[in-house]
């Protein structure tokens, strides 16, 4: 271990760039207002009972609200849907993030993409914070999957897919 402990940062973040995340969109409504953000900290937490995690920044729009409405869904995207994970990390901003795809709304009018891999209903069950982020645990309520598995993907810096879904190309960021 020959790192230095000022370096730690810089060497933690090229590490996690080694990491290849699926990406979804976060999304939830609350007070009329539908908020939306695209994440790739999803992951399971335990089949008894069904459930899964995000890690979301305090700082972002869609944090209080989410924590406050108590619903959220997690749309896990297609490998062609590079241009909804960018309208939902920043190239565009509040409710018009919605206008970038095929959106509609559960019986708790909760948002849902139509042509997502995977939406996954969540009602947020526990909240933990740590550093910068808080830490939501979705208790999974209903679930709708659609066509074949092929997930967009995110490593070192970059939007990718996997293998054997006939696609091979690789998108810079930004
Ligand atoms: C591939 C990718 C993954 C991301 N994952 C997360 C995440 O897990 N948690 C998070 O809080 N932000 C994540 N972000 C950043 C948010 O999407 C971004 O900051 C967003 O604009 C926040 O929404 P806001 O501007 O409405 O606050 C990610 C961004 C990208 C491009």
């Amino acid at each position: 271990m020959s790192e230095l402990p000022h370096d730690l940062h810089g060497r933690f973040r090229t590490a996690m760039r080694r990491l290849t995340s699926a990406v979804s969109v976060i999304s939830t409504v609350h007070e009329g207002v539908r908020h939306g953000i695209t994440v790739t900290s999803v992951t399971s937490v335990s089949m008894t009972p069904p459930s899964l995690l995000f890690c979301v920044n305090r700082n972002s729009r869609l944090h209080d609200p989410v924590i406050r409405s108590g619903r959220f869904c997690v749309n896990i995207l297609h490998a062609h849907q590079i241009e909804i994970a960018d309208a939902f990390s920043g190239r565009t901003h509040g409710s018009d993030r919605f206008l970038c795809g095929e959106w509609a709304s559960d019986d708790n009018d909760t948002p849902y993409l139509i042509p997502a891999q995977a939406n996954i209903f969540c009602e947020a069950d526990a909240i933990s914070s740590y550093g910068t982020h808080s830490i939501v645990i979705g208790k999974v309520l209903q679930v709708a999957v659609r066509g074949q598995v092929a997930p967009l993907l995110y490593q070192d810096g970059q939007y990718t897919v996997g293998l054997g879904d006939g696609v091979d190309w690789v998108v810079p960021v930004g």
